[in-house]
This record gives structure tokens, sequence and C-alpha cells, in this order.
């Protein structure tokens, strides 16, 4: 069967869920953050070993103070409530994106899960929050650098292990709410990953939806620049 180690979400249509709704966003984001709790457990049951998702990019920070705010609170709360839960599931949890211009509890509460997680081995959940994939990437060269390796004979490969986390690449790449953009999320780890556009907004997009991108996912025909499905 064909591979499929690391799947990548980019979470949006939470606004314009609650808006269909008469909702103000910020119900939507709750009720984004409850689906995630569910279908990320869904997901590692599946056998898949990587799973990104896109919390909160870098540009995000142009949103009103109130939804920043809520957003980050939010987190902080999710962070503390579903600490036990990932715990015991054997699922590791581990975090992307620059730590500069994020409150000091958000970072405790991150700090918090990451370490308490970290000798689970059923499964990694890469939250990115303050995330910017064109950052990552000049942050991995500033690593490079320092590091006085001989630039000539990094790889494409290689490279990546300067990144923020050292994942495997992505297989299969997921934005919910009909969006067809990357919005700077995971660049370079998506160069030979596989698309996919549902319009389902992330509040509603559960178990059975994923299915249903797993089947598309498996009818692809994947040849990295090969002539036969490797
Ligand atoms: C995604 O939903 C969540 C975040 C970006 C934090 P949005 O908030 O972008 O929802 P829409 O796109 O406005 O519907
Ligand atoms: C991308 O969604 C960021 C997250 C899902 C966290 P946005 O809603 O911020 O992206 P744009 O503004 O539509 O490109
Ligand atoms: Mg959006």
């Amino acid at each position: 069967m064909k591979e499929l180690k690391h799947v990548a979400i980019i979470m949006d249509g939470n606004g314009r869920w609650a808006k269909k709704r008469g909702m103000p966003r910020s119900f939507g984001h709750k009720r984004g953050s409850e689906n995630l709790r569910k279908l990320s457990f869904y997901i590692f049951e599946q056998g898949i070993e990587v799973l990104s998702v896109f919390c909160f990019s870098t540009e995000n920070f142009r949103r009103s103070q109130e939804e920043v705010d809520f957003l980050m609170n939010l987190f902080v709360e999710k962070f503390q409530n579903e600490f036990e839960e990932y715990k015991k599931k054997n699922i590791k949890v581990i975090f992307s994106g620059r730590r500069e211009g994020l409150r000091q509890d958000v970072l405790e509460a991150m700090d918090a899960i990451s370490e308490g997680t970290k000798d689970n081995t059923g499964g990694i959940f890469h939250l990115c929050l303050n995330y910017g994939g064109q950052y990552e990437v000049i942050d991995a060269m500033k690593k490079v650098v320092a590091s006085g390796i001989d630039l000539d004979t990094l790889t494409p490969e290689e490279f990546m292990h300067y990144f923020y986390q050292d994942l495997p690449p992505i297989d299969f790449m997921i934005r919910t709410s009909g969006e067809k953009r990357l919005s700077n999320f995971m660049l370079y780890q998506a160069s030979y990953a596989e698309f996919y556009f549902p319009d389902t907004y992330f509040p509603d997009f559960d178990s059975n939806e994923f299915d249903k991108a797993l089947d598309v996912y498996y009818e692809r025909d994947r040849r990295f620049g090969g002539i036969k499905e490797q």
C-alpha cells in the first residue's frame, strides 16, 4: 500500500462556520479546537505517524486583538486540559514556530505538554503556532551558517534537519474550507505532497470526512519525478 506517514492539515473555515450559524468567530474556534482533539486521536488510530496542523500563522497577528487574545487563551486551556489524554494515548506533542511574540503563559503551556509527552512513541502531533514557512527556512539557514558545515555538501534532505522539527516530508496536505492556497505553511516539506481541498469548514471535518480524504489519497498516483509510482 502507498506510504502515508505524514499528514498535514491547514485547519481553515472556523470563522465562516460560526458566521453561517449567526455566531461570533470565537464560537467557531472553540468548535474547531474540539474537532481537532477528536480528529487527531482518530488519525493516530489509523496508524499515521506524524500529524502536522496549522494552529496560528505569523500573519494571524494581523487579526483583531480580541480574536488573537481569544485564540491564545484557547491554546492555553487546550494544552492544559488535554495534556493527560495525549500522555495516556502515547502521543508525543511537539511545536514549530517562533517563540518570540508569544505570551509567557502560552509558552509555559506549550513547554508543559511537550515535556510531559516527550517519551511517547505512538505518534507525533506537530502543532504549528506563530508559524511561517518562509521564516522557518530563514531560521534554518541561520542554523546552517552557525554550524559551520561545508555549504557545498548540503543536500535538500539534510537541510530539513535544521528546521524547527526534524520530520519526514509531508505525504498528504489537506486544507479545509475550499481555499486553495498554502498561506505560508510548510512550503519546503510539502514539495511532493498530494493536495486535497475539501469545501467542508474545519469544525465539520470529522472522521468520516477524513476517511473520504484517505480514499482520494490512495487513488492518487505519486511519481516523484519518475515514471512509475513508488
Ligand atoms: C482557521 O479559521 C483558524 C485560524 C486561522 C486560527 P479562520 O479563523 O481562518 O476561519 P475563516 O477562514 O475566517 O472562516
Ligand atoms: C491559515 O489560514 C492559517 C491557519 C489555518 C492557522 P488563514 O485563514 O489565516 O489564511 P488566509 O488569510 O485565508 O490565507
Ligand atoms: Mg481562514
